[in-house]
């Protein structure tokens, strides 16, 4: 981190964590921030359900909300991007405060409520987007007020799956009440039934991937992977932030709202090596939640992740962190004499069961 990045965060961490999540955005957008512009490699570049990274690090949903700083996102040295949640209407989500820091913790407490601007502002901006070699996904998310929560995510992705190189079905936020209710099978399978019907109606049909919660026993992880892979999905994400608390140090450890970050790592890993097992590789999927170094990227994908996500690290590391851990995944790849990232994946799931 240089030290121009280090008094950036320090002042952010001063100030109220939502303003200071704005202005994150704002320096990205007017060009504050120094970006590395594309990382890739040999070693480094994937596909994964059809979609060509360059590295497998990707930008984990809800910290561009709105779409609205792609092309910065897209030079940060991210593999690929995904933002929202997007709703069918727009929504102000819950009161202020809603975002908390747990310094001590390394984690973040959010109960935002996809607060965002709509299907049709965000999709304006995707449909206006200059397309690139990183790709750019949108998660998918239902109106609190909506009494067709299935019908939703159908209808974001029918408007802005054009715009899109993939799109993401959120059902594991836990800041809406009774939204991970739709990941019980028979729910679920509806649900996915019609989304898919969304994807089919495309001008050109993208890859659908299911956004699972951490905090699900086997039995449910096995029947949400039988229903994702009889729907056609191409892969699973796994995971959105936890209600747990288990070990927190901070003050704001008792706020109400989903857990991020250092403490959410094992519990993530143990649900995709979970995952892993019941689709005995069948069905790519990408690991999320806890990562601050390459190491832990490396883990990932050796419980079965084929790319991973990241947030809540960049609250406490920078921007800077994502171009480091992609060239120190490239550096330990090469000293292992490993040809690619995907040989990788899976290698290791048995330590995690
Ligand atoms: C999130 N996350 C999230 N996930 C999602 O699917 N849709 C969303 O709208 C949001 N919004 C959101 C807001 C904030 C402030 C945070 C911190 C997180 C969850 C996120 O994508 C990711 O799954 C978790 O944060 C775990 O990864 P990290 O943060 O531990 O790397």
């Amino acid at each position: 981190m240089s030290l121009i990045e280090r008094l950036g965060l320090t002042a952010l961490h001063r100030i109220d964590p939502e303003t200071g999540h704005g202005l994150s955005l704002t320096a990205l957008r007017s060009g504050l921030v120094p970006l590395p512009g594309l990382v890739t490699s040999s070693r480094l570049a994937v596909t994964v359900a059809g979609l060509a990274l360059p590295n497998p690090v990707g930008l984990a949903a809800g910290y561009d909300k709105n779409a609205v700083a792609l092309a910065p996102l897209a030079r940060a040295g991210f593999g690929f991007v995904e933002v929202g949640a997007a709703t069918p209407r727009p929504q102000p989500g819950n009161p202020r405060p809603r975002l908390f820091r747990l310094t001590e913790d390394r984690a973040v407490i959010n109960r935002f409520g996809f607060n965002n601007q709509g299907a049709e502002a965000i999709g304006a901006r995707l449909a206006a987007r200059q397309r690139g070699p990183v790709p750019v996904g949108l998660n998918l998310g239902a109106n609190k007020d909506s009494d067709d929560r299935a019908g939703d995510f159908a209808r974001v992705l029918a408007s802005c799956g054009p715009h899109v190189d993939f799109a993401t079905v959120n059902v594991s936020s836990p800041n809406t009440e009774k939204l991970r209710d739709l990941q019980g099978p028979a729910a679920l399978a509806a649900l996915l039934d019609r989304v898919m019907q969304a994807r089919a109606a495309l001008p050109r049909p993208i890859p659908v991937f299911l956004k699972i919660a951490p905090d699900l026993v086997p039995d449910e992880i096995a029947a949400i992977a039988e229903v994702a892979m009889a729907a056609g999905l191409a892969g699973i994400i796994a995971t959105n932030t936890t209600l747990s608390r288990e070990g927190l140090k901070s003050a704001s450890r008792d706020e109400t709202g989903g857990l991020s970050g250092a403490p959410l790592f094992e519990k993530s890993t143990r649900v995709l090596a979970l995952l892993s097992q019941a689709t005995g590789g069948r069905l790519p999927l990408i690991g999320v939640g806890g990562i601050s170094s390459p190491e832990q990227v490396l883990e990932k994908l050796r419980a079965g992740a084929s790319a991973v996500q990241v947030y809540s690290a960049l609250v406490y590391q920078g921007f800077s962190l994502v171009p480091a851990i992609a060239r120190g995944i490239d550096a330990a790849l090469a000293a292992q004499g490993i040809g690619n990232v995907a040989q990788v994946t899976g290698t290791g799931r048995g330590a995690w069961l």
